[in-house]
């Protein structure tokens, strides 16, 4: 088994910017899709994103020019063979994943290759169930697009081995990503869950007549978009008020999100408590004098520097002075 040559299966959206990834730090990189076309296709698609990375992310201008040396696109399985590593990104559906994963273990039977599965929210447990090697088989939840974003959440199944999980995060910051670990498997894991509760509560206000697409939109935009690049929900809740204030906010506002009207314990401790967040140090986080300071001022230069960007891609008539 050579620990330079990794596989991607599905070569598709997600599939051609995680080959990218790959060959931009130098692997070998074996692309099996059953669709020629698909392949074909991945060849300008991997191209265009290693231009990318050139101009703006450093990749070296030698690797640029070699890449296509370096990866090996066929629709032939058996050339899964001597891969350490194996990304499965073919479409989300459970039993098809589960058959590849089946196909991908068939060929890679004798060795101790980690087999990757791209899914956006089908639970890990559920991928490795009629798999033989239960243990070599994780999650890895990448984003679109895979060859410019930081993210990956790596998801550990009931049965993914500790071998598995430390090859996958080594890959992962190999490639210069940030890697979450998702220790319990759910579907969803973090942020699609997340993501999949808002997207719910969009169509609830819709549908209730709330607002319209574009109004619910464009609020998200100029509120979410403003924080999320630099803090995660627990943050911007220290960072603007704390558990105290949120706790009473949301307090009469439950009852329409969920079956029950109670505020999450982890909220409602810290609020009986009394933690303000960085107003009095107590919050998700604690915090010296220095980093309250620190995270005001993180916080307030990109609410800025976002702002302008907003006003150069969606002009206001009366913008900022
Ligand atoms: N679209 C996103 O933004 C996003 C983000 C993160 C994760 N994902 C997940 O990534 C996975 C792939 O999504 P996508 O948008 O790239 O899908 P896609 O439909 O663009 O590509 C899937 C590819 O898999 C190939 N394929 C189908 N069956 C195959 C088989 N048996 N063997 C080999 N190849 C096969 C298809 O020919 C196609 O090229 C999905 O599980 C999706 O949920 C998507």
């Amino acid at each position: 088994m050579n620990g330079n040559r990794v596989a991607v299966v599905g070569l598709g959206l997600l599939g051609r910017g995680i080959a990218a990834c790959f060959l931009a730090r130098g692997f070998e990189v074996v692309a099996v899709d059953t669709s020629e076309a698909r392949l074909r296709e991945s060849i300008a698609a991997i191209d265009q994103s290693m231009a990318e990375l050139t101009e703006r992310g450093g990749l070296n201008p030698e690797r640029r020019a070699s890449w296509r040396e370096h990866y090996h696109p066929t629709v032939n399985y058996s050339h899964l063979r001597g891969c350490s590593f194996v990304v499965e990104s073919i479409a989300e559906n459970l039993q098809a994943k589960q058959a590849v994963l089946s196909q991908i273990e068939e060929v890679t039977a004798d060795s101790r290759t980690v087999v990757a599965s791209n899914t956006s929210a089908i639970p890990i447990t559920l991928l490795q169930q009629p798999c033989a090697h239960p243990q070599r088989i994780i999650g890895m939840h990448w984003a679109e697009p895979a060859h410019a974003t930081r993210f990956i959440e790596i998801i550990r199944g009931d049965r993914t081995g500790d071998e598995a999980v430390e090859t996958a995060i080594a890959i992962a910051k190999r490639l210069g990503k940030d890697p979450s670990l998702v220790q319990k498997d759910a579907p969803g894991f973090i942020v699609n869950r997340i993501a999949y509760a808002m997207y719910r509560e969009a169509m609830q206000i819709l549908e209730e007549g709330i607002a319209d697409v574009e109004t619910i939109d464009r609020s998200l935009r100029n509120t979410l978009g403003l924080w999320a690049s630099v803090c995660g929900p627990f943050r911007w809740m220290d960072l603007t008020g704390g558990p105290e204030l949120y706790a009473r906010a949301m307090a009469p506002v439950m009852s329409s999100l969920s079956s029950s009207n109670q505020l999450p314990p982890p909220i409602a401790c810290l609020a009986e408590e009394g933690a303000k967040g960085i107003a009095n140090g107590r919050g998700f986080y604690t915090y010296t004098t220095e980093e309250k300071s620190y995270w005001e001022q993180l916080y307030r230069e990109q609410a800025w520097k976002v702002t302008q960007q907003q006003q150069e891609n969606f002009p206001l008539e009366t913008p900022h002075e």
